[in-house]
C-alpha cells in the first residue's frame, strides 16, 4: 500500500512529538492509525489505555503463563484490537513512524510471554489479534485460509464440521492461536503421519516491516521458508495461513494405559524408547505422560507414566499393530475407545469424556498456570540407571509433568533444511513442566528444580547442540539485549532451537527487516550494519 501523504503527515507528528510528552504518543497513534485508514477505526471497541477498565481484562484475556500476568510485570502503553487486514497495516506503518516498540499476539500461549510482556524495552505496545479469527475451509479443494487470531481447535472444529475424513496435523492442546503456533512448526498427535502444521502450510499472508501485506509469490520463497518454523514475531505479522487437509479415518482409536515406575514401569519405558519411533506403524501416535500420582491405599506418592495412544484406525488393527510392534504394554480392547477423530483430538487434550465438539469454539485458553517448562531431543535411548534418576527428581517437586513425543514415521524423511524446524531424525522429544498454584509465591523454587533436573539429564539428549523446540521458549538459554543485538550471542539459543537454519534465519532477517523492527527477547537478529557493508 502506497501512502502518497504519509511524509507530510510523519513531520506534523514529529514536530508535534518534540513539543508534547511521550505521553502523548497515544493520541499520536491513534491520529497516524485515523490518517492512513481508508474506513474510519472504531476507537472504543479496539484501542484500550490503562485508563480503561477493559484493559486489564484483556490483557490477561489470552495470557496462558500467569507468571507473566501478575501486577509487577511490564504492561503495555496501550492494547490495540484490529478487527480487519488494514489496520494491522497501519498499526505497523505507524509503530514504526512514530517509535513505538510493538509485540504481536495471536493465541496468547508464548511460554515466556514475549506476546505481551517486553521486559527488554519499554514502552510498548500490545496488537492483539484475537478479533481476527475466521476460518475458511474449502473441502473440494482440500484446503483451508485460516486467520492468526483463531485457536486450533477453531480450526479442527471447522473442518470436522464439514467432513468427518478430513484433518488438520497440528497441536495438541487446543486453545493455541494459529498465528504464533503454526510459525514456531507446531506438532500434534498425526506427527508421524503428516509431518507438523508448518510442514502442510500452502500460503500465507503477512504484513511485512513497510506494512506491505504479501502473500506467497509476493513475499518470495526465501520468507515463505523463514515463517514456516522459524518463530513467532522476526520477519512480519502472520494474518492468513493457508493450510493442506490431510485424510483421516472415519473411526480412530484411543487409549491410556497407566504404569508405575515402580512396579516395572522403568523396563516398559525403557523398552517405549526403543519402538515408538521405529518399530509402531506411523498411523499410531503413542505418547508418554510422566506425573506423579498418590496411591489410594497407602496415600504414598509414585511416579506414574501414562501410555496415551491416538490411533489412525479402528481397534482390531491397533491390537495387531501393537502386539507386533509394542507387546509389553499388553493393550487390550478393553483398554480402547473407537470414536471420530474431532472426539479424537478432545482426549488427546484432555477434555473430560462426554465433552462435546462445541467446546472447542470457547476460544480462549482452556486452563491458566504459573510455569516454566524446558524441552531436550533423544536420539539414543535413555539406559533404565538414567530413568532411575530422574524418578528420583521427579519425587522432588509437587506437580511435575514430563511428556515424551514419538518422532519417527514421515518425520525421518523430512530434511532437516525443508522448514526452519531442523529436529527430524530423533527418537523422541522431552517436555520438562512445573505449574504451581498462586498461593505457593514462590516462583523461583519450582524454577530451580526445572533447571536441575534440566543439567541432570544432559548427557542423555542431544549436544552440540542440545537441541530445543522454539514452540516451548526458554529464556533461560539466552536473550537479545536492548539496543545491542549479537548475533553470536543469539547463536547460544538460534542453535539449538533451529542448527543450521539459523544461518539462514539470519540472511533473511537481514535482507527483510535490516532495522529490527520486529524484535523480542529472542527474535532473529538481523547482521550489524558494518558486517553488512562487507558482505554486499
Ligand atoms: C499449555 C500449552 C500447550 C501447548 N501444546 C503444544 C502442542 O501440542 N504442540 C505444539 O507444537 N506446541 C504447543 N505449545 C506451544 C505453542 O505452540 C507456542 O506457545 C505457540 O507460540 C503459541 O502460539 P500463540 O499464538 O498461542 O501464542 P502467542 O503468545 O500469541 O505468540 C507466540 C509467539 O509468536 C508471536 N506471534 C503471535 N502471533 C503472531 C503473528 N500473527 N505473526 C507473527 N508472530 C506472531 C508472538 O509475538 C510470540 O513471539 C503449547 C503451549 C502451551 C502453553
Ligand atoms: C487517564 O486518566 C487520568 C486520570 O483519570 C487522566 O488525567 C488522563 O488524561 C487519562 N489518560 C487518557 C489517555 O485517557
Ligand atoms: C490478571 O491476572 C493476574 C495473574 O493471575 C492477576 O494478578 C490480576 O489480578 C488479573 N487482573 C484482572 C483484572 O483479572
Ligand atoms: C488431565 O486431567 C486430569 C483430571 O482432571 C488431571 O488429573 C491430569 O493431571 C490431566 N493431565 C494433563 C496431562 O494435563
Ligand atoms: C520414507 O522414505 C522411504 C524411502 O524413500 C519410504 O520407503 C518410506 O515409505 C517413507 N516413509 C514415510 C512415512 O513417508
Ligand atoms: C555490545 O556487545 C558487545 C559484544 O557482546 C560488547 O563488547 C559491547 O560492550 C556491548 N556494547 C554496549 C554498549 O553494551
Amino acid at each position: 500500500m502506497m501512502l502518497p501523504n504519509s511524509l507530510l503527515f510523519l513531520f506534523l507528528l514529529l514536530s508535534s512529538s518534540l513539543a508534547h510528552p511521550p505521553s502523548l504518543k497515544q493520541d499520536m497513534f491513534t491520529q497516524c492509525l485515523s490518517y492512513h485508514s481508508k474506513v474510519s477505526i472504531p476507537f472504543s471497541t479496539t484501542f484500550f489505555t490503562p485508563n480503561s477498565s477493559a484493559f486489564t481484562t484483556i490483557l490477561n484475556s489470552t495470557a496462558q503463563n500467569l507468571r507473566y500476568a501478575v501486577p509487577s510485570m511490564p504492561k503495555p502503553e496501550f492494547i490495540f484490537r484490529p478487527t480487519h487486514d488494514s489496520q494491522v497495516q497501519t498499526a505497523v506503518i505507524c509503530s514504526k513512524q512514530l517509535g513505538i516498540h510493538l509485540r504481536i499476539r495471536s493465541g496468547g500461549h508464548d511460554y515466556e510471554g514475549v506476546s505481551y510482556v517486553s521486559q527488554i524495552e519499554t514502552p510498548f505496545i500490545v496488537v492483539d489479534l484475537a478479533k481476527l479469527r475466521s476460518v475458511n475451509v474449502d473441502i473440494q479443494a482440500n484446503s483451508a485460509w485460516i486467520q492468526a487470531g483463531a485457536t486450533i481447535g477453531e480450526v479442527y472444529y471447522r473442518i470436522a464440521e464439514k467432513s468427518t475424513t478430513h484433518g488438520f496435523p497440528a497441536g495438541i492442546w487446543t486453545s493455541l492461536g494459529v498465528g504464533g503456533h503454526i510459525t514456531g512448526g507446531a506438532y500434534g498427535s498425526m506427527l508421524r503421519k503428516y509431518g507438523l502444521a508448518a510442514d502442510n502450510v500452502m500460503d500465507a499472508r503477512i504484513v511485512d516491516v513497510n506494512g506491505r501485506i504479501l502473500d506467497r509469490e509476493t513475499m518470495g520463497e526465501d520468507l515463505f521458508w523463514a515463517i514456516r518454523g522459524g518463530g513467532g514475531a522476526s520477519f512480519g505479522i502472520i494474518l492468513w495461513w493457508k493450510i493442506k487437509l490431510v485424510p483421516v479415518p472415519s473411526t480412530v482409536t484411543v487409549f491410556t494405559v497407566a504404569k508405575t515406575l515402580e512396579q516395572g514401569g522403568t523396563k516398559l519405558l525403557h523398552r517405549w524408547q526403543q519402538v515408538a519411533a521405529t518399530e509402531l506403524d506411523e498411523d499410531l501416535f503413542l505418547r508418554v505422560l510422566i506425573q506423579l500420582t498418590s496411591d489410594s491405599q497407602s496415600g504414598k506418592t509414585t511416579v506414574t507414566t501414562f501410555y496415551q495412544g491416538q490411533f489412525l484406525g479402528g481397534v482390531e488393527r491397533l491390537l495387531q499393530v501393537m502386539q507386533t510392534g509394542f507387546p509389553e504394554l499388553s493393550l487390550t480392547q478393553k483398554d480402547c475407545t473407537e470414536t471420530t477423530w474431532i472426539k479424537s483430538v478432545l482426549y488427546m487434550a484432555n477434555y473430560s469424556s462426554g465433552t462435546q465438539p462445541e467446546i472447542l469454539l470457547q476460544g480462549k485458553p482452556i486452563t491458566k498456570f504459573y510455569f516454566k517448562a524446558k524441552s531436550d531431543f533423544v536420539i539414543d535411548p535413555i539406559p533404565e540407571t538414567g530413568l532411575e534418576g530422574l524418578r528420583k527428581r521427579l519425587l522432588e517437586e509437587t506437580n511435575p509433568l514430563i511428556i515424551w513425543t514419538p518422532y519417527g514415521g514421515v518425520m525421518s524423511n523430512i530434511s532437516e533444511s525443508a522448514i526452519p524446524f531442523p529436529h527430524r531424525k530423533v527418537l523422541f522429544k522431552i517436555q520438562y513442566f512445573t505449574a504451581w498454584p498462586a498461593t505457593s509465591h514462590n516462583d523461583a523454587k519450582h524454577i530451580d528444580w526445572i533447571r536441575k533436573l534440566y543439567n541432570y539429564m544432559a548427557p542423555y539428549v542431544t549436544m552440540f547442540p542440545r537441541q530445543a523446540y522454539v514452540n516451548y521458549r526458554d529464556l533461560d538459554l539466552g536473550i537479545n539485549k536492548k539496543g545491542n543485538i549479537s548475533v553470536i550471542e543469539a547463536s547460544a539459543w538460534g542453535n539449538r532451537y533451529f542448527k543450521d537454519n539459523f544461518n539462514r534465519l539470519i540472511e533473511i532477517k537481514t535482507k527483510v527487516d535490516p532495522e529490527n523492527f520486529f524484535r523480542h527477547e529472542q527474535s532473529i537478529p538481523p547482521l550489524p550494519l558494518p558486517a553488512r557493508r562487507t558482505r554486499n
